[in-house]
Formats: structure tokens, C-alpha cells, sequence
């Protein structure tokens, strides 16, 4: 417990500086929002760090590539039998379920960008093959053949109304 000065006066000066170091508090805090306001990113980056794509002219077996962030985004369009196989199959060198995969069975989206070194495979047969070193993908995207030792990555995306897909934004 707090000892009284000859006047009696502990009391209040520890209320005041308890007063005192809040209020400061508060001001500090209030004076640093504009700043960490700052740091957010501003809407033309945002916007750039999303890529929007119409799926509406694709058919099944169709493949495209976009750029998101300048790397090349692969999306296919999977047929049925597609969806079968690679359901039916958890890969190889990085064993990974079809379903965890993808959002929608018929749509399959992943970077462009080998594993291994960083080329970006071609779409051949039912898969992707870089040429660089021989790594093979399926149509999932898993690494069937190295030297690749991972599968594609799957990036952030949502699907939105209008059949369309928004890369970047999970
Ligand atoms: S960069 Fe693709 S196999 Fe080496």
C-alpha cells in the first residue's frame, strides 16, 4: 500500500499518473494509425495482385494459361473421365488427393511453374511435361517423374458469378 506524503497526497499523484501515462497511450496509438494506415496496400496494387478470368469459352479438355503476378497460372477444364482418373489416384512422387486439389472437380488450377528449376512445362497428353529436365505432372498437377520434387502449387482463387475465376485471392 501506497505511503501518504506529509499532506496526505500519495493517493492523488498516483491516480494522476495512472491518468496520465493512459491518456498518453492513447494519443500514441492515435498518432501511429495514419502510418500503419499507410502500409496497406494501396487499390491498384491490390488489383494487380489479382487476375480475373472469364471460364465461360473453355470446354471440357480445354487448357489456358494467365498471368498472376507474372507467373504463368495453368487452368483446365476437366471432362469427366478426367476427373475420374485423377480421383482414382493420389500421384506419385507427392502423394496428394485429387480433392484437396481443387475447389471444383471440373476445374484444375495451378502455377505454371516446374518445381524442380522453375521452367514452365507444356501441356502434353494428359499432363503437363517440362522440358528442362523431364519432370512429369498429371492433370492434377502432382509430380509423377522427377527431377520435380513437388507438385504444382495450387494458388489462392475463388470462383465468382459470370463463370468467372478471381487468381489471388483464396
Ligand atoms: S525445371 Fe522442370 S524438370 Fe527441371
Amino acid at each position: 500500500m501506497a505511503e501518504s506524503d506529509a499532506l496526505g497526497n500519495t493517493g492523488r499523484r498516483d491516480f494522476l499518473l495512472k491518468v496520465t501515462t493512459a491518456v498518453s497511450g492513447v494519443g500514441v496509438a492515435a498518432a501511429c494509425l495514419p502510418f500503419v494506415a499507410s502500409m496497406n496496400p494501396s487499390s491498384d496494387v491490390l488489383a494487380k495482385a489479382t487476375t480475373e478470368f472469364d471460364l465461360s469459352g473453355m470446354n471440357p479438355g480445354d487448357m489456358r494459361t494467365v498471368a498472376w503476378q507474372g507467373k504463368p497460372i495453368f487452368i483446365l477444364r476437366r471432362s469427366q473421365e478426367q476427373i475420374r482418373e485423377m480421383e482414382a489416384s493420389n500421384g506419385g512422387l507427392d502423394p496428394e488427393p485429387d480433392r484437396q486439389r481443387v475447389k471444383q472437380p471440373e476445374w484444375l488450377v495451378v502455377s505454371g511453374v516446374c518445381t524442380h528449376m522453375g521452367c514452365v512445362p507444356n501441356r502434353e497428353g494428359s499432363g503437363w511435361l517440362c522440358h528442362c529436365h523431364g519432370s512429369q505432372f498429371d492433370d492434377s498437377g502432382r509430380v509423377l517423374r522427377g527431377p520435380a520434387p513437388n507438385n504444382l502449387e495450387v494458388p489462392p482463387y475463388h470462383f465468382v458469378a459470370g463463370n468467372k475465376i478471381i487468381i489471388g485471392q483464396a
